[in-house]
């Protein structure tokens, strides 16, 4: 079953002093499947965050369409069941850690000891009971994305929509935080995510989707993605054979110097003529080795491929 279906989105920015329109998402579509973690990926400013307002309901949108759980963008029924990590979480900062979680709770209907309740507990998930009575303008950065991740959960929600849940968080705050999405995975929940932390992707995402420029460029199952990217190698040679270096020549390999050892990495492309010069030079191979194919690798081709300046202001 499918919980969110974004088709051909556009959404126009007035801006500057004319209010000239920008076209920020020029025909934005995806997919997020009951049950699974979509991660959606893509450079600063591609429209991850639009899109996500524009799923809310937050902006209004110039075109196409959206529809979460069979109902448009906005509509006041499915706002229940939806959870919303902003990827600014300011808040109300006058207001405690505590406060926010009750203002939220309430506002979708939970209150009495069912709110107390699960105001503990949230309080406990992400690490912040010890602050739960402090002014939200007195939290660390990470502290704020802590609490924030607690009112998107305030309503145990079918789907929840996370922007950056990582950014700003401790390595031990980020691990926790995946548990906890993992977790929520686990009972059933639907979460869409965007991250720049692409490992946290790799390891986390059923289906992800890369959006350069306003435009989805591709999405699928990161297995499917990553099938036709090339492979890297690395070749380790002794750090005594540095004339190879200055004979490669046109080739495109990236040097490196690592404890005692010249690294070339290039693509599997090129490997047999990188094989060819250094042999030729009685160079010493110590090892060659395919790389983990990546999404970062991925993420560095469709850049390449999507980035030209059509989209550039
Ligand atoms: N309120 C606004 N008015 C005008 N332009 C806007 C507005 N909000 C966003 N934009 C523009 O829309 C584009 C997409 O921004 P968006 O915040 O969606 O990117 P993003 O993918 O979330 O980036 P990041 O990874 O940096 O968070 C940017 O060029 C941005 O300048
Ligand atoms: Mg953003």
């Amino acid at each position: 079953m499918i919980v969110l279906k974004v088709d051909n989105l556009i959404k126009d920015y007035p801006t500057g002093f004319l209010r000239k329109k920008v076209r920020v998402l020029k025909g934005v579509s995806f997919f997020v499947n009951r049950g699974e973690i979509f991660g959606f990926v893509g450079p600063n400013g591609a429209g991850k965050t639009t899109t996500f307002k524009a799923v809310l309901g937050f902006v209004g949108i110039t075109g196409g369409s959206v529809s979460i759980m069979g109902r448009p963008a906005g509509d006041v029924s499915v706002k229940k069941h939806i959870g919303y990590l902003p990827e600014n979480p300011y808040f109300y900062d006058y207001l405690t850690g505590e406060e926010l979680l009750r203002y939220m709770g309430q506002l979708h209907g939970i209150n009495g000891k069912a709110l107390l309740k699960r105001i503990d507990e949230l309080l406990e998930k992400v690490n912040m009971t010890h602050a739960r009575k402090v002014q939200l303008r007195k939290y660390s950065k990470g502290m704020l994305q802590r609490i924030g991740i607690a009112q998107a959960l305030i309503n145990d929600p079918e789907f929840l929509i996370l922007d950056e849940p990582m950014s700003g968080l401790d390595p031990i705050g980020q691990r926790e935080i995946r548990e906890l999405i993992l977790e929520e995975r686990k009972k059933g929940k639907t979460i869409i995510l965007s991250s720049h932390i692409l490992s946290d992707v790799e390891t986390m995402c059923d289906r992800v989707g890369v959006i350069i420029g306003g435009r989805v460029v591709r999405t699928g199952e990161l297995g499917e993605l990553l099938e036709d990217i090339h492979t890297d190698y690395e070749m380790l040679l002794r750090d005594t054979d540095l004339e190879v270096v200055d004979r490669l020549g046109d080739l495109k390999v990236k040097v490196e110097k690592r404890a005692g050892f010249i690294v070339l990495r290039f693509d599997e492309d090129i490997k047999s003529r990188v094989i060819e010069v250094v042999s030729s030079l009685g160079a010493d191979i110590v090892s060659l080795y395919p790389l983990r194919k990546s999404l970062e690798g991925l993420f560095v081709k469709e850049m390449g491929q999507n980035s030209g300046g059509e989209q550039k202001r």
